[in-house]
């Protein structure tokens, strides 16, 4: 039987907002959801390291339901790693979703599938949930390799994950060329793709595991392009860049169902 699988709409900021413009920001998102929109959609934010400790600090203050995410962690659990951050550190400050393998990690900075992996597993060793990215570039969507590269790295991302684990994660597909440039996916193609890798899912983890995992689009999502994307059956929700940097634009995309 399909498990009903909530949607989770999610605000990748990268590197945007200093500390005191990410409290301004999650105020006046805090503002504009209502209780039914958290009931409807689990909402995060993913901020830069230096702002999670100040929003941590006014989300539960004031009881939001805003869940706090970050964009990346080290897989290592402590030690001599100079600039980087451990999923403890995250935990400690009740981060509950991170952001693991991102294309602009892995094209900018040279992450690699078995980093992804380990960083996986340590979110998971954590208990918090991976936001595993994965997407082709244009160059190799027009060649026909997208759903092979998009394969390889859920394959290897998922490596030596338990079942129970992968069923509690969030899997964002990503197209590259779609990412800041306006150019979405059509809804279609955004589906396809997602169907996609629940097939692939299913096939490396069982299908109960692919039936429960949450799969999100990201690329160039807006208040004018989420309704559609989110009526697709195997679309269950949205990691959002630029438009999620303006709380009332960001609150727009979380509130799709009133468009
Ligand atoms: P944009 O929404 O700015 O295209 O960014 C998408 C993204 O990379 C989210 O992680």
């Amino acid at each position: 039987m399909a498990t009903p699988r909530k949607p989770i709409i999610s605000g990748n900021w990268k590197m945007n907002h200093n500390h005191f413009e990410a409290i301004q920001c999650v105020q006046k998102l805090h503002y504009r959801l209502d209780v039914d929109d958290h009931e409807n959609v689990d909402v995060s934010v993913h901020p830069p390291f230096t702002d999670i400790r100040s929003i941590q600090t006014v989300i539960e203050s004031d009881k939001m339901k805003i869940l706090i995410g970050a964009q990346n962690c080290y897989f290592e659990q402590k030690g001599a790693f100079t600039g980087e951050v451990s999923a403890p550190m995250l935990a400690k400050l009740n981060v509950t979703h991170v952001i693991v393998g991102h294309s602009e990690r892995r094209e900018i900075f040279g992450e690699t599938d078995e980093d992804v992996n380990k960083k996986v597993k340590a979110v998971l060793g954590n208990e918090m949930t991976p936001i595993l990215c994965c997407g082709e570039t244009l160059e190799e969507r027009e060649a026909g390799r997208a759903e092979a590269k998009v394969e390889g790295q859920i394959l290897a991302g998922l490596a030596g994950v338990t079942k129970a684990h992968v069923a509690s994660m969030v899997i964002a597909y990503e197209p590259i060329w779609a990412i800041g440039t306006g150019r979405t996916a059509t809804s279609e193609d955004a589906q396809n793709m997602c169907a996609f890798i629940r097939g692939v899912v299913a096939e490396a983890c069982g299908a109960e595991q692919a039936e429960a995992v949450r799969i999100q689009y990201g690329g160039s999502v807006k208040p004018g392009n989420i309704a559609e994307l989110m009526a697709q059956p195997d679309i269950d929700g949205a990691l959002v860049g630029g438009a999620s940097l303006e709380a009332d634009e960001f609150a727009a995309i979380v509130q799709y169902r009133n468009h």
